[in-house]
Parts: C-alpha cells; sequence; structure tokens
C-alpha cells in the first residue's frame, strides 16, 4: 500500500516535471545590420512571460569587420554609454565590448558583411519597468545603430 503511494506521488512529480518544460517559451526575435550603418529595427519587444529570448543578428552588408562591424549588445539604458565606452577601449580584437562586465545583459559576435550569430539569453533578473536598450558597439556606430528593448508584462493588452 505505502509503494503504490510512493509510485503515485512519483507518477505526479515526474508529470509536474514534463508539464513545466513543456511552459518553457522561447521568443524568438531577427535584426539586419547594413553597410549603411544602420539596423532594420528601432524597436525590439518581448513579453514577460518569454523564458528565453532568442536574438538573430544578420550582416546584410558586404563591408568587412574591421571596417563596418556590427554586433547586438543590450544593456540598461542607464549602462549603454558607460558600456559603449568600455567596448571602444577593449578593441577591435575583443569585439569592442569589455570581458565579463556585468553591464553586458547579452551580445551577438562582432560580425561583418555575410556574418551571422544568435544568442539567447533569459529574462531572469530583468524587469518590464526597466528600460533597456540594444545597440552596436562598434566605434561610432551606437549614435545611429541602437533602438529601445521592451519587456512587455504578459497578458497585458497593447
Ligand atoms: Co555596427
Amino acid at each position: 500500500m505505502k509503494f503504490r503511494i510512493l509510485a503515485a506521488m512519483l507518477v505526479a512529480a515526474s508529470s509536474m516535471l514534463l508539464s513545466g518544460q513543456a511552459a518553457a517559451k522561447v521568443c524568438e526575435l531577427s535584426i539586419e545590420g547594413t553597410d549603411q550603418m544602420t539596423f532594420s529595427k528601432k524597436a525590439m519587444t518581448v513579453t514577460s512571460d518569454c523564458t528565453k529570448v532568442k536574438v538573430k543578428l544578420t550582416h546584410v552588408g558586404k563591408l568587412p569587420k574591421a571596417a563596418m562591424g556590427h554586433n547586438w549588445v543590450l544593456t540598461t539604458k542607464e549602462n549603454m554609454q558607460a558600456v559603449v565606452s568600455a567596448g571602444l577601449k577593449a578593441g577591435l580584437n575583443a569585439g569592442y565590448l569589455p570581458k565579463n562586465d556585468d553591464r553586458v545583459i547579452a551580445h551577438t559576435k562582432l560580425l561583418g558583411g555575410g556574418e551571422s550569430d544568435t544568442v539567447t539569453f533569459s529574462l531572469k533578473g530583468l524587469s518590464a519597468d526597466e528600460e533597456y536598450k540594444f545597440f552596436c558597439s562598434f566605434p561610432g556606430h551606437s549614435a545611429v545603430m541602437q533602438g529601445a528593448f521592451k519587456i512587455k508584462p504578459a497578458g497585458k493588452k497593447s
């Protein structure tokens, strides 16, 4: 009898685990960078119930990384300028990003024309009340290659 109860509990626990996995929501976004030093999007939005966010950056131009490199970097709006400055100091070989910097929430590799890269990250620790920015940290690019990254509370309309 005791064994049966234990077995039933195990079945219940494993089905809970399975339903937990089924509830995972991967939100995919894509954006392009061009030889004209532009991003194809001015804003990107996800909902707060995304368990993971996947951003694919494609450099649709032809110019090499050293001349027209693009990456996709996510920080709070507050930290953006400081990360851009730190990236400038880090230099081309570091992909114009400081290493192991907590202010960088997510980033792709620095790309040249024809290349693409995808970054996957969790929204854990991020808040719908905070303002975030995505930008390219290549020197001079963030002035125009930037936009708002918005986390919309799940279930809320518009
Ligand atoms: Co760029």
